[in-house]
């Protein structure tokens, strides 16, 4: 071997080991589509073991390009399931890595849990916090007549979730751009409450956003506390048993938790209100 030729092999080797440093989670979406297969080393295949020698910049464009095709291919097979019928975990996992916004949409294990009580629910869904789960929502309650309330406190994202449901068409789903207000001693949306259904049977709590409101996600229990009766879930994102939110929530209103972690012990909850 030419001393050119081994250093360019060392220079692609070292772009590829920081490129999957940088991926890691390209490379753990692997089992949710085929496009994705291809980026995992650890399957043993042989396209797999040649992608290490693709040069970061190009292997990221690659990813991307086949994670902007997975995302409706992944949207056209949830859609073409029976209402009732819930997406398995390879499916979610496609949608989510076509998604591209790892840092701020629910987890696989948390998306799992909403499309299960989607499945099921017999009224109105209130959803904190538009995004992947909104369409999910949509695809799964919606298609089953069930209304769904989502609250967004940011108008972009609020104007770019509602030109994604326009042009994959998903129904059911009415985002109300709410911004954040100051009830005393913690911010919350400022949701249209005259016009909100009576009672809404699921929340899908995965917003405002924790780290920049103050009070986090508590406003949500005392700000719709008349439209939340007995029996009403709550899937609260980001919390665990020692929650202040969740402690507050349990202090003022009667309910009974489940708590769940997915492997890298990141964990929510299911509430149900007495
Ligand atoms: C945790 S996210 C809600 C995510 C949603 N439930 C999901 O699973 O995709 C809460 C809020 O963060 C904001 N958000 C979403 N993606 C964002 C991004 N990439 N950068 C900044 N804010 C973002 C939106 O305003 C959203 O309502």
């Amino acid at each position: 071997m030419t001393n050119d030729v081994a250093s360019l092999l060392r220079e692609l080797t070292e772009s590829c080991t920081s490129a999957s440093a940088i991926h890691v989670d390209h490379l753990h979406c692997a089992p949710c589509c085929s496009p994705c297969r291809i980026t995992n080393p650890n399957r043993g295949n042989v396209t797999g073991h040649f992608t290490r020698f693709i040069p970061f910049r190009i292997r990221n464009t690659t990813l991307s390009t086949i994670h902007k095709y997975s995302f409706p291919r992944a949207l056209r097979r949830i859609a073409s399931l029976a209402p009732t019928q819930i997406p398995n975990r390879d499916l979610l996992e496609s949608l989510r890595a076509g998604w591209e916004n790892e840092s701020w949409c629910g987890r696989t294990d948390y998306l799992e849990e909403v499309v299960k009580w989607a499945a099921v629910t017999p009224g109105p869904i209130l959803e904190c916090g538009s995004g992947i789960t909104t369409i999910l929502l949509g695809l799964v309650a919606g298609r089953r007549g069930i209304p769904i309330w989502s609250l967004e406190h940011d108008v972009n994202w609020y104007e770019r979730m509602t030109s994604l449901l326009h042009k994959h068409r998903i129904p059911g789903v009415e985002i109300c751009v709410a911004p954040l207000r100051n009830y005393g001693n913690y911010f919350w949306y400022d949701p249209p409450l005259d016009r909100m259904p009576a009672s809404f049977r699921l929340v899908v709590c995965d917003g405002p956003p924790q780290l920049s409101t103050p009070g986090e996600r508590y406003g949500l229990l005392p700000v719709m506390r008349d439209h939340l009766g007995s029996n009403t879930t709550i899937l609260l994102d980001d919390t665990g048993a020692e929650d202040s939110v969740l402690l507050r929530w349990l202090a003022e209103r009667s309910a009974t938790p489940k708590f769940f972690k997915d492997e890298a012990s990141h964990s929510f909850a299911s509430i149900v209100l007495d």
